[in-house]
């Protein structure tokens, strides 16, 4: 990070940097957050394609259902706001497993997981380091690579946040995704999500809202929207320009050296010993 100020920018809760969107007070509450049995979560590490995953769920209901802001953006007065909330509530979130409120995990509500590859995460997140006010600067990819390896970002280390969720992969109310299956073919996830959401879509509509959810219709649908600042996806912004920015699979090998890959890998391999990736 380039400038010490900067590092006021982010604060740690339980081990985990945080943006000062997030205030200690919410995170200390969310433990005592009330959920109800038909909330839906939409989990993600930071730049794995939530935004994405949101715009594709949000056109499967044709009932009356309200995406809110993350569960851990804002001040206190968030979790009131989520409590008025009358219609069914899709809660984005960044938590990690450990963190997220009990009552999600004692109701059994619905959990969708997306992951993307780390690498192409790692790159995707660099560029949003540089682009998004709330976060600190960052001068170059190879300080970037650093801090994203040894977990020192927003969010936290990818790898703990991705096994804290991967333990609880088998329990029937998480459905765990992934950026690249979408990339190869949309339709076919997207099927799958209304199977777990028990959503009766047709394979015509499938298609036409996965034709309105490309990266390009997407991009194009938000640069005409006025952003408006109290809808936010990620806790990180509520700016959504920038959030489209390449949509691509393995952009990360135009930005790794040989030797950072040779790095990650090593690490990779340690850290993911256990998991099934
Ligand atoms: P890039 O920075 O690699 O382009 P999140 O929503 O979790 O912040 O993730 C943002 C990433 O998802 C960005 O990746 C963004 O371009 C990509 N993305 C957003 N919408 C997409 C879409 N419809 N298709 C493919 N990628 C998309």
């Amino acid at each position: 990070m380039s400038n010490s100020g900067e590092a006021e920018l982010l604060h740690t809760f339980k081990g985990i940097p945080f943006t000062t969107r997030s205030s200690p007070e919410l995170l200390k509450s969310l433990d005592t957050f009330d959920a109800r049995e038909d909330d839906v979560l939409l989990v993600s590490y930071p730049k794995s394609g939530t935004h994405w995953l949101a715009g594709v769920i949000t056109k499967l209901y044709n009932t009356q259902v309200t995406i809110t802001s993350p569960i851990e953006f804002g001040d206190i007065s968030r979790l009131e706001e989520l409590n008025k909330l009358s219609s069914k509530r899709i809660i984005p979130t960044h938590l990690d497993y450990n963190m997220l409120p009990p009552n999600f995990k004692n109701k059994k509500c619905k959990m969708i997981y997306i992951s993307r590859n780390p690498k192409d995460t790692a790159v995707s997140m660099f560029h949003y380091y540089r682009d998004n006010p709330n976060l600190p600067t960052v001068d170059t990819w190879t300080a970037f690579f650093d801090l994203f390896l040894k977990g020192n970002v927003v969010c936290g280390s990818w790898f703990d946040h991705f096994l804290s969720w991967e333990e609880h992969e088998d329990e029937k109310n998480i459905l765990f995704l992934f950026y690249e299956d979408m990339k190869k073919d949309l339709p076919k996830v997207v099927k799958e999500i209304t199977l777990f959401l028990s959503l009766n879509v047709s394979d015509n509509d499938i298609q036409d809202i996965c034709k309105k959810s490309s990266f390009l219709e997407m991009k194009n649908d938000t640069e005409k929207e006025n952003s408006n600042p109290s809808h936010t996806v990620c806790a990180l912004t509520s700016n959504r320009k920038l959030i489209f920015r390449k949509g691509a699979v393995g952009d990360w090998k135009n930005y790794f050296t040989p030797k950072q890959n040779i790095k990650f890998q090593e690490i990779f391999n340690e850290k993911m010993k256990l998991s099934k990736l």
